[in-house]
């Protein structure tokens, strides 16, 4: 039934399901050509494991083609890289079908599982080094969490050279030849998962990397998109240049960037904008930057918002609220690493004034450090306000430099 395309290996079988209509994954990834939800079967002399399973309103494709291949007594090892719907879903038809299975999570899926299988279950708990057998088959256990949910691990097919990653290395790039060197051209498709999914993790993608490097890999078999097999260091490579490059300014000043981000109905914020900038540029090591919101597009946002140090937004209050391209640049950080980025917030208002409170707390809940109170200013600001608008940048941009202060006000 199933052709050789499915075939990675004698023993190593692509057994995943495709779904060339989704448009849009989790609710913020545009998926124009669709993607695929990958698992594979691993035969070993003493037994067969299965790679992740698939989203559940797919998952009668899914056992059509494990059927194919092996007996349900025959699986004695269900692992789950990690445990987000669209790769368990199957799981519990899967479990209640193949009596001698028994499934592998990481520790940190542990608290997870019930939550989602809301069953008890029997698990055994893989970390890094542990390893799995099926006699003549070794499959050994990976810790790669936060790539991309806290319970990620990646696990490696010793005699077959072929990494299992979970979701690094994916791409939402429905095709079905399967393997990179005969699908069509999915090179954005590639930059762009790693964009929206793995960017905010490049640390953690850096310690995978370190770990994957331990092993000689012939191919990797991600949970999304083509199967890398004709040069996997390549896309490895990728990974390493993205999520170790410097942005373009550190890299050439290094210098510290605070960036002035601003919206202004009657050019009151955009003045007290100006002040805060200039404050923040007399700071000895700092570069201040300000960008009008209302002309940045949303990967300008991200791009800005990653290399700045200090990100301080000016809103007017409108109806009691921010101006909602404020709330787009501070959703854009669902992109990026908050965590360590120095905040602030200001902004004139007519009535009430809330706007800047607002984003300030929004920044909270980001992670950001926030050492200074907002600032608002009624209407249009005094020249004493505007000096106060300066001391404002400063006081932000010494504390990014390193002056010590009590941090979230
Ligand atoms: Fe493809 Fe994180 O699920």
């Amino acid at each position: 039934m199933l052709g050789n395309r499915e075939s990675l290996s004698k023993n190593v079988h692509f057994i995943g399901v495709f779904d060339p209509k989704i448009r849009i994954f989790d609710i913020i990834m545009k998926t124009a050509n669709g993607s695929s939800y990958n698992s594979y079967l691993v035969r070993g002399s003493e037994g067969v494991a299965i790679m992740d399973t698939v989203k559940k309103e797919f998952s009668s494709d899914f056992f059509v083609r494990l059927e194919a291949l092996c007996k349900y007594e025959e699986i004695k090892y269900i692992v789950l890289h990690h445990l987000e719907p669209d790769h368990s879903g199957a799981l519990i038809e899967l479990m209640s079908k193949a009596p001698y299975a028994k499934l592998i999570i990481s520790g940190r899926a542990v608290m997870m599982l019930k939550g989602l299988v809301k069953t008890d279950i029997a698990f055994e708990v893989a970390s890094t080094g542990k390893t799995i057998s099926l006699g003549d088959k070794t499959i050994e256990f990976l810790s790669t969490p936060f790539l991309h949910w806290p319970d990620t691990m990646s696990s490696y097919l010793h005699e077959e050279k072929i990494l299992f990653s979970g979701d690094v290395f994916g791409s939402h790039y429905y095709d079905e030849r399967l393997y990179d060197d005969e699908v069509g051209d999915f090179s954005y498709a590639f930059k762009y998962y790693y964009d929206h999914i793995m960017r905010p993790f490049k640390h953690y993608v850096l310690e995978a990397l370190k770990l994957y490097a331990k092993f000689e890999i012939n191919t990797i078999a991600p949970l999304h998109g083509p199967i890398l097999r004709s040069n996997p260091q390549f896309y490895i490579d990728k990974y390493a240049k993205w999520s170790s490059e410097a942005k373009f300014r550190k890299h050439q000043f290094g210098k510290k960037m605070v960036s002035v981000f601003y919206m202004s109905s009657y050019d009151n914020t955009q003045k007290m904008a100006q002040k805060v900038m200039q404050g923040a540029d007399k700071v000895e090591g700092v570069v201040a930057s300000m960008y009008d919101l209302a002309s940045l597009d949303e990967q300008n946002m991200i791009d800005l918002l990653e290399e700045s140090d200090a990100i301080i937004v000016g809103s007017p209050t409108i109806n009691g609220d921010a101006v909602k391209p404020a709330w787009d640049l501070l959703s854009c950080m669902a992109y990026l690493e908050s965590s360590g980025k120095i905040g602030a917030a200001f902004g004139s208002y007519g009535w009430t004034g809330e706007a800047p409170e607002m984003l300030h707390d929004r920044m909270r809940w980001l992670k950001f450090r926030l050492p200074v109170k907002p600032l608002k200013i009624k209407l249009i600001p005094t020249e004493d306000e505007l000096m106060d608008c300066v001391a404002f940048g400063q006081e932000v941009a010494e504390i990014t430099m390193g002056k010590m202060v009590e941090m979230e006000i």
